[in-house]
């Protein structure tokens, strides 16, 4: 049984996933380098934990139930009674490596470490560890507590314990599990590429601008967000690097080519909703109304 889960990364994904081992009753401990995210991070579960209040669908001793099974550190040694750990961070495969070994010093034996990568591939970060067979991808859709989806993937120095192990886990988290083979993007992400880049190219080509791209795929094409919506919600950077990444991995397949209008927002720093600014102006003097 995993009791006591360890986050590394209290961004986006990372405070998600805490979110949703907490309220399946789990021992979280969240860690980031960044003292503001942290900060940031307990913040917005109050916020979302008051709006869940507002709607009627928790209480206030649920509120405080969850609130109460995470702690926010800034020290990864007190992973150190972890029996799973979920990595959430940027989105790059030596940072993660380091992490991972250090993550690996300090946890025990059988503590399961786990990625929440996008698009990297988990033998590669599995390969930092001495006992690589520990080591899975268990990837969340954004945001957490919301979709139903986690992909499981078991690299192929996966053992078949941790893979058990792991997709028993997030289940009893009340998701459903789709356990994916390690190739760039998994199932979702790769699915996913064309339906970003073709929405840049059509507006790069001067076909429609993002409004109205985002009206027609929602509006005829039955998606619930529209494409410049949708990366704005994920983040432009995190997006990007993704694109790039698929691309890389398939050899430079031009079905995966990223586009230059996704790379210069993302330098721009419009990311999207969490700096304010992205294809859509989130700002609180927006002229234009968000989408
Ligand atoms: P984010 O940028 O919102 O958060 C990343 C956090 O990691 C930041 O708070 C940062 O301070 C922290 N961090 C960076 N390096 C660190 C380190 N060495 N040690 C500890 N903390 C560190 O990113 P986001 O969106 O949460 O993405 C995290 C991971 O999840 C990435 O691998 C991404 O590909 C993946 N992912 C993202 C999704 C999305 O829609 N944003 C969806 C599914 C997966």
């Amino acid at each position: 049984m995993i009791k006591n889960v360890g986050i590394i990364g209290a961004g986006t994904m990372g405070s998600g996933i805490a979110q949703v081992a907490a309220t399946a009753d789990c021992k979280v401990k969240i860690f980031d380098l960044n003292q503001d995210a942290l900060d940031k991070a307990k913040t917005a579960l109050e916020k979302i934990l008051n709006r869940l209040i507002e709607k009627g669908r928790i209480d206030a001793v649920e509120k405080n139930r969850i609130q109460g099974n995470i702690s926010y550190v800034s020290d990864m040694k007190s992973f150190s009674d972890a029996d799973m750990t979920i990595e959430a961070i940027v989105e790059n495969i030596d940072i993660k490596k380091k992490v991972f070994q250090e993550l690996e010093s300090i946890v025990s034996e059988n503590c399961i470490i786990a990625s929440n990568t996008s698009s990297l591939s988990i033998a590669s970060i599995a390969s930092s560890l001495n006992k690589p067979e520990r080591c899975v991808g268990i990837h969340f859709f954004n945001p957490a507590p919301l979709m139903k989806l986690v992909e499981v993937i078991p690299a192929i120095q996966t053992s078949e314990a941790t893979l058990k192990t792991s997709v028993d886990t997030i289940e009893s988290w009340k998701k459903v599990v789709a356990v994916a083979k390690d190739t760039p993007g998994f199932i979702v992400n790769r699915v996913a590429r064309p339906f970003y880049s073709e929405s840049l190219r059509q507006y790069e080509e001067g076909i429609a601008d993002f409004a109205t791209i985002d009206w027609a795929m929602k509006e005829f094409g039955g998606f619930r967000m529209g494409p410049f919506e949708l990366m704005d919600f994920i983040g432009n950077d995190v997006n990007y690097t993704v694109t790039e990444t698929v691309f890389e991995a398939f050899y430079y397949d031009p079905r995966y080519k990223p586009a230059f209008t996704q790379k210069r927002f993302s330098e721009a720093g419009y990311l999207g909703r969490k700096s304010g600014k992205g294809y859509y102006d989130y700002s609180e003097n927006a002229t234009k109304p968000e989408p």
